[in-house]
């Protein structure tokens, strides 16, 4: 197999001859606790699938190490009027200079429907994404998760996983 191949080009070949695991990196940012709640209930919902699924803080997260993902889901509150918060903009500009088409992403966030711009983050979050990777998902969640949020979640993470399988199929 060619070395020069980008990573999910490696991983879609690799997923032919074995039970490959998508790799998924689920970044988030949270102040009051909304958007880390949501993105906690994201990520037991990808540990019941055969992925192999990493959450990070964006303090902790490596932004050198964003193309060795198969899929990324963006986690984001918004704040001033329907903007990114400032710990989010440096991941925001790494996925426009990485434009890397063929990685599969979805942005989910918490917002407050009683600002103009409700969750104007994810919606910037995911226009970008739609231009410059494949966006598979969007989730926007009324402050904190409920119960009935939880089958949105679902369908958020079933989109990324066919999104990822679909490349697959279609590679063949
Ligand atoms: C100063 C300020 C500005 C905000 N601006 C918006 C906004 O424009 N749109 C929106 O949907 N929510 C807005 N919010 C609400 C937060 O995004 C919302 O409470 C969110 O769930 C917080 O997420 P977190 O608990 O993960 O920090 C704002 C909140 C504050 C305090």
């Amino acid at each position: 197999m060619s070395k020069n191949l980008e990573p999910t080009q490696k991983s879609l070949n690799r997923m032919d001859l074995t039970n490959y695991k998508m790799k998924i990196a689920i970044v988030y940012t949270s102040v009051t606790g909304n958007t880390k709640e949501l993105a906690g209930i994201l990520y037991q919902i990808f540990l019941m699938k055969e992925v192999d699924i990493s959450i990070y803080r964006i303090e902790e997260f490596q932004l050198s190490g964003l193309s060795q993902y198969d899929a990324v889901a963006v986690g984001t509150y918004t704040w001033g009027e329907g903007e990114i918060p400032q710990e989010m903009r440096p991941l925001y500009h790494a996925f426009e200079s990485l434009g890397k088409k063929e990685m599969v992403t979805a942005v989910f966030g918490t917002g407050d429907s009683f600002y103009p711009n409700y969750c104007g983050a994810v919606e910037r979050f995911r226009d970008m994404l739609y231009v410059h990777t494949d966006l598979a998902a969007t989730l926007k969640v009324e402050l904190m998760p409920q119960l009935q949020d939880f089958i949105r979640c679902q369908k958020f993470v079933d989109s990324v996983r066919i999104r990822f399988k679909m490349k697959a199929v279609n590679k063949k």
